[in-house]
């Protein structure tokens, strides 16, 4: 356990020392706690008095160690700690997630337009991969162990999928922005609204616009809170 908690304590320090080349600006004080009340708009949120912050803005009672409704149709639930839950993280360029898994549940193809993730398992076991860039769209995909460390960089399109039909699995990631942002890609293209027009998808997915018509029809769940 203690060799546990000295990793993860070790996975933070290494993605606070590495702020400079992350994609969220560097800080210019040593806090900015976000003060959503502010009319007025910048990229990310202007800071509250500083007179006026308390140890609460760095705080959020998440109990992140109490395990999450995985009876979506996915079958996982992403809980995401990041500045609109913790307003001290405004500017620091970092979010915590615990993710929840069904037995056979997944968190589907999503990216995080603004992140790179570093995930570990804590509880049982998971399939997970990131596909490359156009043109060579290379798949590195991993089944891990409790304790196994996996990383999504930051834009690519990756999954987590839990292949034990009996046991749930639960995963905590770290991510580089204080807004990482997520994309599911079949919510995303499927469920816009309004629709995208299905002359567009059929070609796009070479299948028959019916088939699009039916995809569209669907419910497109947000795994994502
Ligand atoms: C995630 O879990 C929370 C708490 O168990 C629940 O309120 C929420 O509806 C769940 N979200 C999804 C998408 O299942
Ligand atoms: C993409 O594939 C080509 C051909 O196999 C290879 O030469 C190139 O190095 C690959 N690029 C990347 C970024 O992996």
């Amino acid at each position: 356990m203690a060799s546990t908690s000295y990793f993860l304590l070790a996975v933070f320090l290494a993605l606070v020392a590495s702020q400079a080349i992350a994609s969220d600006p560097s800080p210019l004080q040593d806090f900015c706690v976000a003060d959503k009340d502010s009319p007025v708009k910048v990229n990310g949120f202007v800071c509250k008095d500083p007179m006026h912050v308390t140890a609460d803005d760095f705080f959020k009672a998440a109990e992140l160690d109490k395990p999450r409704n995985t009876k979506g149709k996915v079958g996982s639930n992403v809980t995401l700690i990041n500045v609109m839950q913790l307003a001290g993280l405004n500017t620091l360029g970092i979010s915590l997630a615990r993710i929840d898994y069904a037995p056979l549940g997944e968190n589907p193809p999503h990216t995080h337009p603004r992140a790179t993730e570093i995930l570990t398992v804590l509880e049982g076991t998971l399939y997970v991969g990131f596909v490359t860039s156009n043109p060579n769209n290379t798949l590195f995909a991993k089944v891990l162990n409790k304790g196994d460390v996996f990383v999504f960089p930051e834009g690519l399109i990756h999954f987590q999928f839990n292949p034990v039909h009996d046991k749930p699995a639960v995963a905590l990631a770290a991510l580089s922005s204080q807004n990482p942002g997520a994309i599911t890609i079949a919510n995303a293209v499927f469920g816009s609204k309004p629709p995208i027009s299905d002359d567009v998808l059929a070609k796009a997915f070479q299948v028959e616009k019916g088939t699009i018509d039916w995809l569209q029809a669907q419910f497109w769940e947000n795994n994502h809170n």
